[in-house]
C-alpha cells in the first residue's frame, strides 16, 4: 500500500501524489496545485488549527478518546503516584528520568535560583493592592527578561539551561510575591531547606513562625497538581509560547505571553471560572435548573471545567484529582462546594445533550475545590497553573528551538476585505 494521497483537481484536471508521512500531508505539498502560473497554489483553511499539525514532537503524547496522557511515555498516574514536580519536570526537559546523582544535582541547581532580585520586589510593589496575581505574575515574569539581558542568547546552550533552571526556580517566588502583595503581607524569602511544594507554602503562608512547617499533606498534594499540570502538548499557552519564541525573543518574553494565554477563562482561567460558577449555583436544588440554562445556552452558557478540544473521554488528571481531594479533604475539611460540583457531574454524565457531544470534566473542574480547600483565593488558581506549566512551556520552546523544520511562525490568511480603491478626504465622506 502507496503511503501516498491523490488529490485531482476538478479546476483543471490534473491530478498530484502527495505523500503521507505519520497520518499527515504536508500543507506546502499543497501549493504545487494551481490554476494558472499566477495562481498562489492551494492553502489549507483551519481556523483554531482544528486539524493541524504544528510541530513534531517528542514530549507529551495525549490520546483523547482513550483519556491516556504521557510525558515521555510515561503515564500520568504513575508519575502522579511515584515521583515528584522536579523530577517530572526533569523527564519533560531532558527526555528521559534522572539517575540518583542527575536528580540530586538538577534539585540543587534549581534551589540556588529560587531567590528574586531586591529590585523585583520593588517591582511588584508598584501594583495596585487589588491587582490580580496572574497580572503580576506574567508581567513580573516578562521583566525578569531587564534583569537578564543574556537570556537573549538562546543558541547558547550553557546561558539557555542557566535560564530554564532560573524560570523553573523563581515562578513559584514570583507566585509568592504575587499572592502575598495581594492579601497585604511581607513577602517571604525561599527557604531552601523544604521541598520545592514545602518551600512554596512557606513563601505563601508563613506569617510569624521562625521555620514554617508545611503540612505533608498538603505539601505532596500541591506536588502531584504540579505533575498533573506540567504539559499537554499544543494548547492555547504553548503554541503561543512557541509562536513568541520563534521570533527568537529571550525566554522570559515569551513565558510572559504564554502564562497571558493561561490567563483566559477558555484555558488556565477555567478552574477559576468553575469556582464562581458553584458559588453563583448556591445550592443543590439549583442544580437542575443550571444545567438547564447552559444546555438552553442562557448567561453562563457553559459548565465549566467540562467539555475539552483534546479528551473526548474523562480526562485522566481529572480522576487522578478527585482522589486527591479526598485527602486534602481529610486535613482542611471538606470545600462545602464539593456536594454542588458532584451533583453537577453525576447529572451532567447522564443527560444527553453532555454525553452526545463528549463533554466530561476535565483537570479544573475539581482542582479549584482543592486550591480553595488548602487556602487559596479564586484569583491565584491560574497562577497555581502557570508555576508548573513553566516546565511544559520551556521544554516546548526548547524542542522548537533546536528543530530545524522550524521558522519564525507565520500564518496565512484568506483576505475578505475590501479590494484597493483611493482615499477619500473627509470633507467629501459627507
Ligand atoms: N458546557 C456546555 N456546552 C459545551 C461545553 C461546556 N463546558 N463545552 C463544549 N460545549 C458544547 C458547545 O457548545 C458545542 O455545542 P454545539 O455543537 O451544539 O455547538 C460542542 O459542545 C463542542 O464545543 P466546542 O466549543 O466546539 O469545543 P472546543 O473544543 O472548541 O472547546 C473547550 C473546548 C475546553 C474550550 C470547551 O469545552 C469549554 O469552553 N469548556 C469550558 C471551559 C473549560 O473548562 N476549560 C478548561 C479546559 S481544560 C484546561 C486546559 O487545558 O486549559
Amino acid at each position: 500500500m502507496s503511503e501516498t494521497l491523490t488529490v485531482t483537481d476538478n479546476r483543471t484536471g490534473k491530478t498530484y501524489e502527495l505523500p503521507v508521512t505519520d497520518g499527515t500531508i504536508r500543507a506546502m505539498d499543497l501549493r504545487q496545485i494551481k490554476t494558472g502560473p499566477n495562481d498562489f497554489g492551494l492553502m489549507t483553511y483551519d481556523p483554531a488549527f482544528m486539524n493541524t499539525a504544528n510541530c513534531r514532537s517528542t514530549i507529551t503524547d495525549i490520546d483523547g478518546a482513550k483519556g491516556i496522557l504521557l510525558y515521555r511515555g510515561y503515564p500520568i498516574e504513575q508519575l502522579a503516584e511515584h515521583s515528584n514536580y522536579l523530577e517530572t519536570a526533569y523527564v519533560l526537559l531532558h527526555g528521559e528520568l534522572p539517575t540518583t546523582s542527575a536528580l540530586q544535582t538538577w534539585r540543587r541547581d534549581i534551589t540556588v535560583h529560587t531567590m528574586l532580585h531586591e529590585n523585583m520586589k520593588k517591582f511588584m510593589e508598584g501594583f495596585r493592592y487589588d491587582a490580580h496575581p496572574m497580572g503580576i505574575f506574567l508581567s513580573t515574569v516578562g521583566a525578569l527578561s531587564t534583569f537578564y539581558p543574556d537570556a537573549k542568547q538562546i543558541l547558547n546552550t550553557e546561558l539557555r539551561q542557566l535560564h530554564i533552571r532560573r524560570l523553573i526556580a523563581k515562578v513559584p517566588s514570583i507566585a509568592a510575591y504575587a499572592f502575598r502583595h495581594s492579601v497585604g503581607r511581607p513577602y517571604v524569602y525561599p527557604d531552601n531547606d523544604l521541598s520545592f511544594t514545602g518551600n512554596f507554602l512557606n513563601m505563601l503562608f508563613r506569617v510569624g513562625e521562625a521555620k514554617f512547617q508545611p503540612n505533608p499533606v498538603l505539601a505532596q498534594a500541591l506536588d502531584v497538581l504540579f505533575i498533573l499540570h506540567a504539559d499537554h502538548e499544543q494548547n492555547c499557552s504553548t503554541s503561543t509560547m512557541r509562536n513568541i519564541g520563534s521570533s527568537h525573543v529571550d525566554p522570559y518574553s515569551a513565558l510572559a505571553g504564554a502564562a497571558a494565554a493561561l490567563y483566559g477563562p477558555l484555558h488556565g482561567g477555567a478552574n477559576e471560572a468553575v469556582l464562581r460558577m458553584l458559588n453563583e449555583i448556591g445550592s443543590l436544588s439549583n442544580v437542575p435548573n443550571f444545567i438547564k440554562g447552559v444546555k438552553a445556552g442562557e448567561g453562563q452558557n457553559r459548565l465549566m471545567g467540562f467539555g475539552h478540544r483534546v479528551y473526548k473521554s474523562y480526562d485522566p488528571r481529572a480522576k487522578v484529582i478527585k482522589k486527591i481531594a479526598d485527602l486534602v479533604f481529610t486535613v482542611t475539611g471538606k470545600n462545602p462546594l464539593l456536594e454542588i460540583a458532584l451533583e453537577l457531574e453525576r447529572i451532567a454524565l447522564q443527560d444527553d445533550y453532555f454525553v452526545s457531544r463528549k463533554l466530561y470534566p476535565n483537570v479544573d473542574f475539581y482542582s479549584g475545590l482543592i486550591y480553595q480547600a488548602m487556602g487559596f483565593p479564586v484569583e491565584m488558581f491560574p497562577v497555581l497553573f502557570a508555576i508548573p506549566r513553566t516546565a511544559g512551556w520551556i521544554a516546548q520552546w526548547e524542542e522548537m528551538l533546536l528543530d530545524p523544520e522550524q521558522k519564525i511562525a507565520r500564518p496565512r490568511q484568506i483576505y475578505t476585505g475590501a479590494h484597493a480603491r483611493a482615499y477619500v478626504s473627509v470633507e467629501k465622506r459627507g
